[in-house]
């Protein structure tokens, strides 16, 4: 019986330690689907970046998107943002108010899809959060780690289309 009760209190001291609530990003994730979905996607594919990177580069506008993939800008805010808490802090007031000065997406995510608009000012502060939370914990890309990747995929791609023709 101790013994049990041991086991069980031990893993609520493991569940309520740093490791954040399942149910808080599961609300997220619901949360994402119904109010950032429309423009940003879950994910994109090294190729699908390369492609919006292509794109980009010779001035035109990214098809089929109307926002950075979300895996994107959870890299792209950690970069800036590392722990939780901040990463949370800056998430929740983005999105009620946004703005070019405070954002820190690459310049030609505002130039080609604009600001975002203050979505966040018809949410409670607790989706807010669980949002935030769910953006911050469901990916574990690193930002220069992706850009590297994309580059070296570039390269490859260029390099192929120039010894065929
Ligand atoms: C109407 C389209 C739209 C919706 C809906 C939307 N976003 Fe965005 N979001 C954008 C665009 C466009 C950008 C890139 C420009 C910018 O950062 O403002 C962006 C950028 C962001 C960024 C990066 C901010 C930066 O520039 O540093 C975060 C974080 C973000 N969105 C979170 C969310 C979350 C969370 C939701 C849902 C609650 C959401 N967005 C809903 C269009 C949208």
């Amino acid at each position: 019986m101790l013994v049990l009760l041991m086991v069980l209190l031990a893993s609520l001291v493991a569940f309520g330690g740093d490791k954040v609530d399942p149910k808080v990003l599961e609300r997220g994730y619901s949360i994402y689907k119904e109010t950032c979905s429309m423009c940003h996607k879950e994910r994109a594919t090294l190729w699908e970046f390369l492609k919006a990177r292509m794109s980009v580069l010779s001035g035109h506008r990214p098809e089929n998107i109307d926002a950075p993939p979300m895996n994107l800008v959870s890299a792209r805010v950690k970069e800036f943002y590392p722990t939780e808490l901040e990463f949370v802090e800056f998430v929740k007031d983005y999105i009620t108010n946004p703005s070019r000065s405070k954002g820190v997406c690459k310049p030609a995510a505002y130039t080609f899809f604009g600001t975002m608009p203050p979505i966040g000012q018809g949410m409670s502060d607790e989706d807010k959060e669980a949002v935030a939370k769910w953006l911050y914990y469901n990916y574990s890309d690193i930002w220069h780690d992706v850009f590297r990747r994309v580059k070296e995929l570039q390269k490859k791609v260029e390099s192929k289309k120039g010894s065929s023709s």
